[in-house]
């Protein structure tokens, strides 16, 4: 397998990087993406940096992507992951840069030129993928399966029905859901299933590790702010861990194949996909919808990350 990740770093997007870099090697993680999203794009192109100078894996090349959505201006997230986009966690400065071409030029040559398919793991707003598919839809044949983070079947976390990485780039996500890819959601449904509690973040603790202890640094950081509180009154859930997860051991989650859409032009339900999930639509099923998760599994993988790190 060879996939890439296409990243807006962000707390749970440097889980989800740490849990690829443990369990990867450089011949299947080819690159790291990066987008406007929780952070813009320059601070998350720095965070990526940072993530990989820790891991010790500067062989990986990092490309920068979009600064703003395909037709929106940029919603950015300081106010959930600190205005460095790590809440502080104590990664190290980078002793590299990003590479001198884009991510969307990078992710267009990569899917033209590979003589194999290409997983992407999408943790942030769709847009560079989009842009990518707007311009050359017929690369899809080129995607072994699109896993992302974002929506949320009736449900959202940024208003009543959207989730941040949908709200973000409704337009991109669009252009990826009729792409005809292999997608695989991993939306609200499965991610506020699996707690970080009190007691995993020991047990992370307990590793010894500064991986460990960043990975409890990343996951404890929200659990702090009120509004995470009011739901989740020990821990918080790990968005994007799912993603890379799910590469690491695909029985983490378990779903059905259905149609889903997102909306793009109410003002009032902006960035809701309305998924199928009675299948009464009649219309194409286009994703593999996520909806039940092993939550014991995503605890075991993030422990072992920090076991398997410096
Ligand atoms: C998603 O939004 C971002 O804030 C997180 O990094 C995650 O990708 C969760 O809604
Ligand atoms: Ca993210």
């Amino acid at each position: 397998m060879k996939f890439i990740i296409d990243t807006d770093p962000g707390t749970d997007d440097a889980v989800a990087i740490l849990i690829a870099l443990a369990h990867f090697t450089d011949e299947e993680l080819l690159a790291i993406t990066t987008v406007g999203g929780n952070v813009g794009v320059d601070v998350g192109t720095r965070n990526a940096l940072r993530i990989l100078e820790h891991a010790n894996r500067n062989s990986i090349p990092v490309y920068k992507g979009e600064s703003k959505p395909l037709n929106r201006d940029l919603l950015t997230a300081e106010w959930v992951h600190g205005t460095d986009g790590l809440n502080g966690v104590g990664f190290p400065e980078p002793s590299k840069s990003e590479e001198s071409i884009g991510a969307v030029d990078y992710i267009t040559e990569l899917l033209k030129n590979s003589d194999e398919k290409i997983t992407i793991c999408v943790l942030g707003p769709m847009t560079n993928i989009g842009k990518v598919l707007n311009t050359n839809p017929e690369l899809a044949k080129n995607i072994d399966q699109i896993i992302f983070m974002g929506g949320g079947a009736g449900f959202g976390n940024h208003t009543p029905v959207a989730e941040f990485n949908i709200l973000v780039d409704p337009e991109a996500a669009k252009v990826v859901l009729s792409s005809g890819a292999k997608l695989v959601m991993m939306g609200l449904d499965v991610t506020h299933q699996a707690i970080s509690t009190s007691e995993r973040l020991n047990t992370i603790h307990e590793t010894g590790t500064t991986t460990g202890e960043y990975l409890v640094g990343l996951m404890g950081s929200l659990a702090d702010l009120e509004i995470v509180k009011q739901k989740f009154p020990d821990g918080t859930p790990v968005h994007d861990a799912f993603v890379t997860a799910y590469l690491v051991d695909c029985s983490l989650t378990t779903g059905e194949v259905t149609n889903v859409e997102v909306e793009v032009d109410s003002e009032l339900t902006l960035g809701q996909t309305v998924v199928d999930t009675n299948h009464i639509s009649g219309r194409n099923k286009n994703v593999h919808w996520m909806n039940k998760v092993d939550d014991e599994k995503l605890f075991n993988i993030i422990t072992n990350t920090s076991k398997l790190l410096p």
